[in-house]
């Protein structure tokens, strides 16, 4: 596969892995790759677990099952994050960011509309869709072979100076280094985030790892095979949709949007002539 293909392929995978173990040497593969990455004076300041224990991958699971419920139950998702849903086609096409509510699991399609009142909230929670939710997310955890908890040097993370700054950015590219090879393997791979949103229970699994004190928790996630027939999970982030050029790119200075169109060149690269030609979209 080529790169740009593997970059182009890259998802997030919010569905069942295969319940093989991941090879030893796809494990490794991913470690090298992450130190690949750049880092401030090349000080390398993240660390990683490998989690293959079964004991301690059900004990994340059922931590971050718990965690969903909870959040789902006191409406602390919805809250948090009202922000990224997107309700109309029209809405999503004009942003091009966020999540279409169409793509929320089967489960809540009923409360729709409702999800972000008080009364969807009460609604939900009569119905059992909390648990529903958290259930099925622990199911989701506990059947990935591999879990991977990434941590940065407190040393070098000390959140507010530049270093802590660094350090984040490097982290990014070292789990962006692990996602796209994990593209390349049949693999997948997914953030097990809920249990971030609870400090108590994410000091459950910093505990369960033993983490030093010298040691900052970031993030959790989830890895294994893809299955070749994915089926869409209950809940599912996943989110295709990206903004247009001239959304996110400026030329010169922050006011001037590049084109969503590219100019032609004329023949032997000379300078760009007035014709615009239309860009193809990617999907
Ligand atoms: C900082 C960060 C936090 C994220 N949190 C979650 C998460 O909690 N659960 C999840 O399934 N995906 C999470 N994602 C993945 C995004 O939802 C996903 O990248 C985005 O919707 C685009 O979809 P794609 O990765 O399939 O292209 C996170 C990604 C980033 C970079």
């Amino acid at each position: 596969m080529e790169f740009l293909d593997t970059l182009r392929r890259r998802r997030t995978t919010n569905g069942p892995f295969l319940p093989d173990p991941v090879k030893p040497e796809h494990q490794r593969l991913l470690m090298e790759v992450a130190s690949r990455a750049p880092s401030h004076f090349n000080s390398q300041p993240w660390r990683f677990v490998l989690i293959d224990d079964r004991e301690t991958i059900e004990e994340i699971a059922r931590i971050s099952g718990e965690s969903m419920t909870r959040l789902m139950e006191e409406g602390t998702f919805w809250k948090r994050y009202r922000p990224y849903f997107r309700f109309s086609e029209r809405e999503m096409e004009e942003r091009r960011d966020g999540i279409f509510i169409d793509q929320m699991p089967a489960v809540l399609k009923p409360f729709r509309k409702h999800i972000f009142s008080e009364t969807g909230q009460a609604i939900m929670n009569r119905f059992g869709v909390p648990k529903t939710l958290g259930e099925d997310n622990r199911k989701l955890v506990a059947g990935s072979p591999l879990l991977l908890a990434v941590l940065l040097d407190k040393a070098e993370y000390r959140p507010g100076e530049l270093s802590g700054f660094y350090s984040l950015f490097g982290m990014g590219a070292a789990v962006e280094n692990i996602w796209l090879t994990t593209t390349e393997i049949g693999m997948g791979i997914q953030f097990v985030s809920t249990p971030m949103e609870i400090p108590e229970n994410w000091r459950r699994i910093e505990h369960l790892i033993d983490k030093p004190d010298d040691l900052e928790l970031m993030a959790v996630y989830r890895l294994g095979y893809v299955p070749p027939d994915q089926r869409r999970p209950t809940i599912d982030w996943s989110s295709s949709q990206r903004k247009r050029l001239s959304q996110y790119v400026f030329r010169n200075s922050c006011v001037t949007p590049e084109p969503d169109t590219e100019p032609e060149t004329t023949p032997g690269g000379g300078s760009p002539g007035p014709a615009t030609k239309t860009r193809p979209v990617e999907r």
